[in-house]
């Protein structure tokens, strides 16, 4: 397998809205980020992927981008950026922006001008369809609820946004709107920065004709997702784009992709293909759905997470190269959703961080994870902030009927808020991420779970991922190794080893406050054995053919 410093990189995910103010409106920004960047060098991550930055109305939080050249007024200016880079560059930290081209904002100058008329230059910038017998031109569900077709009367035609109505999707059919991408994404690797998080990027190409989806059962709208998830052109856009931009520098790029399998994953990420480094696919996220989708809540098995994650280790091995990531700013904190956010929230938070460092891929930190910090709890839905939830809220409760007592459980353990309450530094009001009122609340158990005691407690959640981190530098079985489940069908363990030449690792984790048995497997024989990290105190020395793990246990052994 080629090495490539994107495979030993270690990624951290910063959501500036949330992350830190520093100028007390209650909006987290880029000098806030600047101020605590000794705290992520003293975490020892090696890249940022910064959430966007760029000047928009949020609608969606900076996901609707109404200038992809310019800094959101909320969060600075250019110069602030261009320091933060440099003091990041100063630290030996890479920057991988947020490039979000599936879809602009409605005030976007390109979407301001396709809007005047039907032949404006503009125009085939976006998706325009005639009305069908006056009602939208097919039956697509938006993924904030709703249609994806919003009527402009000016013009008298509808346009598509497969999000909100103020994210109409770009045409990528257009090869004029291509050379404005690839050149405003020359632009910021032009200024230094090191790569791309690629926002729903397998939506840009569409289906010929953008056909209804088949409706059995007579809903107003359903999921449109086969028509636009891994489209017909995708490989070749992203090849061109790979061609044009990506190819010339030496950066990290990375695919978010809902829907995508190991196949086409291998597709977009096969070196010789010229594509992206890497995808983020969806497949763990969506265990604990139900077939009524996201919302619809079911417990997680631990089977199908073993099935799942193993699926992906193994099928891209030597082809491809994995993305690995347990939550970000759209999942629910995953200490919460596949840990004990009470009695084990330490040991739980460090066993599912040993579970996903030691596999094979880039690993990625969602800020405030390195704390082990939980999902939220707000009294009411006027407390939450984000479009996909109150979108749904509305939907189901106010135009469906739906109970409301269930709907807030399902958003207690699913909504987007709960990765996005500001991050807790100290134990200080609004725990020092600002000194004005903050945009969103802060989690009440901010004055236990902090930064500030995190790094004073060297047992804490967070010494034990700066160690996970200090291990790949050291280890490169851990960035390279082959993986291979053992203990399949155990209930409660998820085991496996990393082998590279004749070095094995032999990873082993509870997923429960339960005290199962490990039985080594036989034909894992071996002489020497390591203890590597273990979120518990253990004597190195312990035999380990057969024992009893703690609860939440993690254990990483080096063989030989
Ligand atoms: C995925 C982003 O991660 C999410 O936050 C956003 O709402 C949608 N794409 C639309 O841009």
């Amino acid at each position: 397998m080629q090495k490539k410093w994107w495979k030993e990189a270690v990624v951290y995910q910063i959501y500036p809205r949330s992350f830190k103010d520093s100028n007390g409106d209650g909006i987290g920004d880029i000098k806030g980020i600047t101020s605590k960047l000794d705290y992520l060098q003293e975490l020892g991550i090696d890249v940022v992927w910064l959430s966007p930055v760029y000047k928009s109305p949020n609608d969606d939080n900076g996901y609707d981008i109404s200038d992809y050249r310019d800094i959101m007024d909320e969060f600075g200016t250019m110069a602030d950026w261009e320091e933060m880079l440099a003091e990041m560059h100063k630290r030996g930290i890479k920057l991988m922006m947020d490039l979000v081209v599936n879809h602009s904002s409605d005030e976007h100058a390109w979407f301001v001008e396709a809007r005047k008329s039907k032949d404006n230059p503009y125009r085939d910038y976006y998706i325009w369809r005639p009305g069908n017998d006056g009602k939208e031109p097919n039956n697509w569900e938006s993924a904030f609820s709703g249609s994806t077709w919003e009527y402009d009367e000016a013009t008298d035609e509808y346009f598509l946004h497969i999000f909100s109505k103020k994210q109409p999707d770009l045409n990528w059919e257009n090869p004029k709107l291509r050379e404005e991408v690839y050149d405003m994404m020359k632009f910021w690797l032009d200024k230094g920065i090191d790569g791309f998080r690629m926002d729903v990027i397998n939506f840009i190409s569409k289906v010929d004709g953008l056909p209804s989806a088949p409706n059995p059962e007579g809903k107003k709208y359903v999921s449109g997702h086969e028509y636009f998830m891994n489209g017909p052109r995708i490989h070749e856009f992203l090849h061109e784009m790979n061609q044009e931009v990506l190819s010339n520098y030496d950066i990290i790029t990375v695919g978010e992709m809902p829907g995508v399998t190991p196949e086409q994953g291998i597709l977009y990420t096969d070196e010789d293909r010229n594509e992206l480094n890497m995808v983020f696919q969806f497949e763990h996220m969506d265990l604990d759905s139900g077939p009524g989708g996201k919302w619809n809540l079911k417990p997680l098995e631990l089977a199908d997470l073993k099935k799942s994650l193993s699926k992906w280790q193994t099928e891209l091995e030597g082809k491809g190269w994995n993305s690995l990531y347990l939550n970000n700013h759209d999942q629910p904190r995953v200490v919460s959703r596949f840990g004990d956010d009470k009695q084990y929230r330490v040991e739980s938070a460090k066993m599912l961080g040993t579970l996903l460092h030691m596999m094979q891929g880039t690993p990625y930190i969602y800020q405030g994870e390195e704390i082990g910090m939980t999902n939220v709890k707000f009294s009411s839905i006027e407390e939450y902030k984000d479009i996909e939830t109150l979108n749904m809220y509305k939907d189901k409760v106010q135009e469906n009927g739906e109970d409301p007592e269930k709907v807030m459980l399902s958003i207690y353990t699913k909504g987007r808020d709960n990765a996005r309450t500001p991050v807790q530094w100290d134990a200080t009001a609004h725990a020092g991420f600002t000194t004005g009122t903050p945009w969103i609340q802060v989690n009440p158990n901010y004055t236990e779970i902090n930064a500030q005691q995190a790094v004073s407690d060297e047992n804490s959640v967070f010494h034990y991922y700066k160690k996970l981190i200090q291990l790949r530098k050291q280890h490169d079985i851990i960035v390279y190794g082959s993986y291979e489940i053992i203990l399949e069908d155990h209930n409660e363990i998820y085991a496996y080893t990393r082998t590279l030449g004749d070095e094995k690792l032999l990873v082993i984790t509870n997923f429960s406050g339960e005290t199962p048995t490990f039985t080594l497997p036989e034909g894992l024989s071996f002489t020497q054995q390591e203890l590597l990290i273990s979120n518990y105190d253990v004597n190195h020395d312990e035999k380990i053919n057969k024992f009893a793990l703690k609860p939440w246990e993690a254990r990483v052994y080096k063989l030989a």
